[in-house]
């Protein structure tokens, strides 16, 4: 099949968060299955076209508004040649720095509205202009949340009324809410229902597309009911036949212990000595000194509210101030409350804490690696890439059970099962709970041994999820004619 991804982020040009490693890696497994793929994105001003890129003779026109813009395609393919990626350039709108606001740091721009519904005409618009006709569109989270209305309403006739669409939601906590003069500027006013008098991107996608997948079984029936749905609960239950939770895998290749060449040294499930290598290494580079018998939990996240590590912040105290005690370090940026309390608790505890407040995906790698325990006390969590690369680094996960992390991390018996550690309620006094198991865990290597061994072992790659997500295209072309209009 042909399939035209379109997405707002892209490894490894583009990246915020797990979003980018999904798009790159399931569309490389998708091709390593026979299909044709290819991924549209903006280009944004941190972006710099590579020697190898070749810029399209022919500026796109894109119909947005009450005129016609014309926007230069950069044509290249992602990192190992796998998918062909266009970027979108068009500076108005992407010529700053930033994918959803000035520093990614929770912030948006004042024009999102307008920069990602042009990207969604465009991206419509770009399989015109290449006469390339997908047979799926695939489109991820808000951004790209218009693209199925604009197919249905406006393409009904022409080469791409064969096409069908399927939404992945990453996140339903980003949902994209617009004035009414977004749906004019897409054309879709009076054709899309509007949320008190507001243009909810993700929610006429949900309405629109003609499958929608998740990432995680677990957050599939998580945002359904009040808790879980942000508001899109009625709507999701509506559409459940057609709403399946495909759990994310992770770029085996890529993410290798035994070849990955930003670590101090290698290793694999049958030979460890690499990593008590990156362990001193890390505690190194993290400028903290080396002691025997403590634990070291890593962390890389970004610090918002949805991953909970503001109950982190607080428990560290206590621990830290008894006498077993342990050593933590942080990489994440975001909230800049979040960051202060890492830094402040660094200078309170210069010899245990050590913080990194920035996005450096080399020292997350290392941190992986590197640290006994990893920490992902998440308040919800759709699937989480963090504690698969953790596991597949011979880290032992420390997750609130949760969306994805419920399905990818099994409690420890104590015997010869599990690969994790998981809590339930999400409070301090829970993940202080946790942080004592691991702990204690800690004083029996043969237990953490086994644990590590059970969670490299695992199967993560995108094998078994590219079918899924194949079947899904299937069924979505299958529906498509009998979809009845929301
Ligand atoms: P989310 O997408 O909600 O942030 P995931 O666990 O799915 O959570 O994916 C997070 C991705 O972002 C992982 O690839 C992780 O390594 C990366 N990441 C998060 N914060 C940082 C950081 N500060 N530096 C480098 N990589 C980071
Ligand atoms: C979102 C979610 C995260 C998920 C990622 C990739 O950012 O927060 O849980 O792993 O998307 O699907």
């Amino acid at each position: 099949m042909k399939v035209l991804f379109v997405a707002p982020e892209v490894p490894p040009h583009a990246k915020v968060g797990g979003l980018a490693d999904v798009v790159g890696a399931l569309s490389k497994a998708l091709v390593s299955l026979g299909h044709e793929c290819k991924i549209f994105c903006p280009l944004y001003g941190d972006i710099k076209p590579g020697k190898d890129w070749h810029s399209h003779p022919s500026p796109l026109p894109i119909v947005a508004g009450d005129h016609v813009s014309f926007g230069r395609l950069w044509e290249c393919t992602t990192p190992d040649g796998d998918v062909d990626l266009t970027f979108l350039e068009f500076n108005d709108y992407f010529g700053r720095c930033g994918i959803y606001g000035p520093a990614d740091n929770g912030d948006s721009f004042g024009d999102n509205g307008h920069r990602f519904a042009f990207f969604c005409r465009a991206a419509l618009d770009l399989c015109h202009h290449l006469e390339w006709y997908p047979q799926i569109i695939h489109c991820h989270d808000w951004t790209t949340g218009l693209i199925p209305a604009m197919l249905k309403l406006n393409e009904s006739k022409g080469p791409l009324s064969g096409t069908s669409t399927v939404l992945t939601l990453h996140n339903l906590e980003h949902q994209g809410v617009f004035p009414q003069g977004i749906a004019d500027f897409a054309g879709l006013a009076g054709r899309v229902p509007m949320e008190s008098g507001q243009l909810n991107f993700l929610g006429t996608g949900i309405r629109f597309a003609t499958n929608l997948t998740t990432v995680s079984p677990t957050y599939s029936r998580e945002i359904q009911g009040t808790s879980g749905g942000c508001g899109m609960e009625k709507i999701l239950k509506r559409r459940s036949v057609d709403l399946c939770g495909i759990l994310n895998g992770i770029d085996t290749q890529v993410w290798n212990p035994a070849s990955d060449s930003a670590l101090p040294g290698n290793f694999s499930m049958d030979d460890l000595a690499g990593k008590a290598l990156c362990r001193e290494e890390l505690l190194k580079e993290m400028g903290l000194p080396s002691r025997k018998g403590i634990p070291l939990f890593g962390v890389v996240s970004r610090l918002y509210q949805q991953k909970g590590l503001d109950l982190l912040a607080e428990a560290l105290p206590s621990l830290l101030t008894r006498k077993k005690t342990l050593q933590v370090v942080v990489l994440g940026s975001g909230d800049p409350s979040q960051e202060k309390a890492f830094q402040d608790l660094e200078r309170k505890f210069p010899e245990q804490v050590a913080t990194a407040t920035r996005f450096d995906e080399s020292l997350a790698r290392r941190i992986y690696a590197g640290s006994d325990f990893f920490l992902m006390p998440s308040r919800f969590e759709p699937c989480g890439l963090s504690q698969l690369y953790a596991m597949r680094y011979g880290t032992i996960p420390i997750v609130r059970r949760t969306g994805g992390l419920a399905d990818t991390v099994h409690a420890w018996d104590g015997k010869t099962n599990g690969n994790g550690i998981l809590f339930g309620p999400s409070s301090v006094r829970a993940l202080l709970r946790a942080m004592e198991t691991a702990v204690m865990l800690f004083d029996d290597p043969s237990a953490m041994q086994i644990m590590q061994q059970n969670g490299m072992s695992e199967d993560f790659s995108w094998d078994k999820p590219a079918l899924q997500y194949q079947s899904i295209y299937v069924e979505a072309q299958e529906s498509r004619l009998n979809q009845v209009n929301p």
